[in-house]
């Protein structure tokens, strides 16, 4: 609501200013809205919505991966690597070139701020059980692959991969294309490093067996998680 009463805010101003033959400037001054980038693209960026959803929950199915809840640093710097090619996306290129530094940061300020469709209480139990060694998806997340220096992914991504601050984005629910794709990317050096080189450390450890057992095991950990809640909730399950 107030994003939205801001918005008419500037416009207002904006009538007024031009009403009164003041020049332009003092309607470009109000920083860009992200919520309207969203909603309706700008300088021929499409919107953001059609793709990433209306309220930037992803679209496993067609490999477009949720924004809502990741963190506004994450975000901005991921449009601006799309943007100089670092991040290598033909379907995001364009897009991220056409809008400026300044409606980059807000967008990704707008999706930040959107609630994540995760029940991190449920995720995090996904995190308490054991895993099986033979499960390599679950085993990777919870405990890593200490013989060849991977730790757990949990232990940055957050118990059952919810997302940690600012720098771990969240895991649980992206598509298993999207997380494999991202991994091979850092495996291809199609992705810039990131926070001290951290990512393209653990890609290049893992096979591609291990690659994709543990994108899977995020892409399914949500649903897993519901499951997991409700045999706990079960008469008869042990207390
Ligand atoms: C045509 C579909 C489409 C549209 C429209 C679109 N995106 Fe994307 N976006 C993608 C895909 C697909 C990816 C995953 C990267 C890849 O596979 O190349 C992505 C990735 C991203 C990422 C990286 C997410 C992460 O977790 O690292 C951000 C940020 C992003 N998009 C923001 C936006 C914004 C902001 C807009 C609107 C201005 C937008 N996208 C419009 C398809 C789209
Ligand atoms: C030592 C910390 C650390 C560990 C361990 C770690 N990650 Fe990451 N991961 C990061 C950081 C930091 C980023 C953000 C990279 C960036 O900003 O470009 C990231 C980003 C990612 C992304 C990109 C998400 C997106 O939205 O595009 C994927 C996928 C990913 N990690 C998967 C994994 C998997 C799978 C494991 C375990 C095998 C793992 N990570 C272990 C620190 C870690």
């Amino acid at each position: 609501m107030p994003r939205r009463s801001l918005t008419v805010a500037r416009r207002r101003a904006c009538a007024l200013a031009l009403g009164a033959l003041l020049a332009a400037p003092a309607c470009t001054l109000g920083a860009p809205d992200g919520a309207q980038i969203s909603t309706q693209g700008a300088n021929g960026a499409p919107a953001c919505v059609t793709c990433h959803g209306a309220k930037g929950e992803g679209n496993p199915s067609a490999g477009f991966p949720r924004l809502a809840g990741l963190g506004a640093k994450y975000l901005t710097e991921q449009l601006d690597a799309m943007a100089d090619g670092g991040r290598v996306s033909p379907i995001m290129k364009a897009t991220a070139q056409a809008l400026d530094p300044a409606q980059r940061q807000a967008v990704a300020a707008y999706y930040a701020s959107l609630p994540a469709p995760l029940d991190t209480d449920k995720l995090a139990a996904t995190a308490m059980g054991r895993a099986a060694p033979a499960d390599t998806g679950a085993w990777l997340a919870t405990r890593g692959a200490w013989d060849k220096n991977v730790p757990a992914c949990n232990q940055c991504h957050g118990p059952g991969g919810i997302g940690v601050g600012d720098n771990f984005p969240a895991l649980a629910g992206q598509s298993a294309a999207y997380i494999s794709g991202q991994l091979r990317a850092w495996r291809q050096g199609q992705r810039p490093p990131g926070p001290l080189g951290l990512m393209p450390a653990v890609a290049t450890r893992l096979t591609d067996a291990e690659i994709d057992a543990v994108s899977a095991y995020y892409a399914g950990l949500p649903q897993a998680a519901e499951q997991l809640a409700a045999q706990a909730a079960a008469p008869g399950a042990k207390q």
